[in-house]
């Protein structure tokens, strides 16, 4: 009997369903987690704020036919004297995010384990707009001998392009439509790579052109190989390209493998018209 672990944090979506979907038609019995894990938030980000919605969670996920939700509590997570880490080294635990963001992927890769040891699962579904995410989780399953299947799942995106994630529930109006040039600017970037630029620096400065005239701080842009998260000297398929940046308060990441992905989808029409009034 085959059994799919989907570690969330809840405050659950369409991208969270698109995982068990995929994890019920692939293994026999399906295990979701959901466990706002305090050791991935570095100091002053949003763990006090992260939306913490378990009962529609759990009866959405009841709806989709998961068999079990192992929903944790802080203190059996993290028993007083718990004093083990978990840290991937390497390119892919330690450049882009985890520069930005001190501790996440340690706290990442410690409860990600954890959930593997308790939920002993064959195979475990991960999404593709945490590309780094999935790198750091893929080789910790390597290293530690886990025998888990890392599955990564496309990324769900709202209609008008934007990545769907827990954090856009942060956004105004007015912010929510100057989010969507990162999706315009990760698609004007595959546009110009299928149509022959492979030069790194050109794509990311396309991108972050796009960035800054919508206003949002980019923490960065960057197009690295898919599995070992270093810098591609020249954009060939199956480079990922990676964005990161600050709208207001939010921070919101995407990304996009070149030549490979399909591009975010959105129609002007419509941005035009939900977006009217802002830059
Ligand atoms: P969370 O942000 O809740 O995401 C849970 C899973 O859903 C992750 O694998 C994430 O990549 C995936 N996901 C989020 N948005 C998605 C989208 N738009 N399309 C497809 N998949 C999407 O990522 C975490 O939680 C945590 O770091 C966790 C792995 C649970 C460890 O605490």
């Amino acid at each position: 009997m085959s059994v799919g672990l989907v570690p969330t944090m809840g405050a659950l979506h369409e991208g969270h369903r698109s995982l068990v979907r995929r994890a019920r038609a692939e293994c026999d019995r399906v295990v979701v987690s959901v466990f706002v894990n305090p050791r991935q938030f570095a100091p002053g980000e949003d763990y006090e704020r992260y939306p913490r919605s378990l009962d529609d969670d759990i009866a959405m996920l009841a709806e989709q036919g998961v068999h079990a939700v192992y929903a944790p509590g802080v203190e059996a997570m993290y028993p007083p004297g718990s004093a083990t880490s978990v840290r991937v080294t390497g390119p892919a635990g330690e450049r882009l995010e985890a520069e930005r963001r001190a501790g996440h992927f340690d706290g990442v890769a410690l409860v990600v384990a954890k959930l593997f040891i308790a939920a002993r699962p064959d195979r475990a579904y991960f999404g593709a707009k945490d590309a780094q995410q999935c790198a750091v989780v893929r080789r910790l399953a390597a290293d530690l001998d886990t025998g888990v299947e890392v599955v990564v799942c496309p990324t769900v995106r709202d209609h008008d392009g934007l990545a769907l994630s827990s954090r856009n529930a942060y956004l105004n109006e007015e912010e929510r439509c100057r989010a969507l040039a990162i999706p315009r600017g990760l698609a004007a970037a595959a546009r110009r790579f299928d149509d022959g630029e492979h030069d790194p620096g050109t794509l990311i400065g396309l991108v972050q052109a796009t960035l800054d005239e919508a206003g949002i701080a980019t923490d960065y842009v960057a197009i690295v190989d898919g599995d070992a998260f270093s810098d591609c000297a020249t954009a060939s398929p199956g480079c990922q390209i990676l964005v990161a940046g600050r709208i207001g308060t939010t921070r919101l990441i995407d990304c996009l493998r070149l030549g490979i992905d399909e591009s975010p989808q959105f129609s002007d029409a419509h941005q035009q018209t939900e977006c009217s009034g802002s830059s």
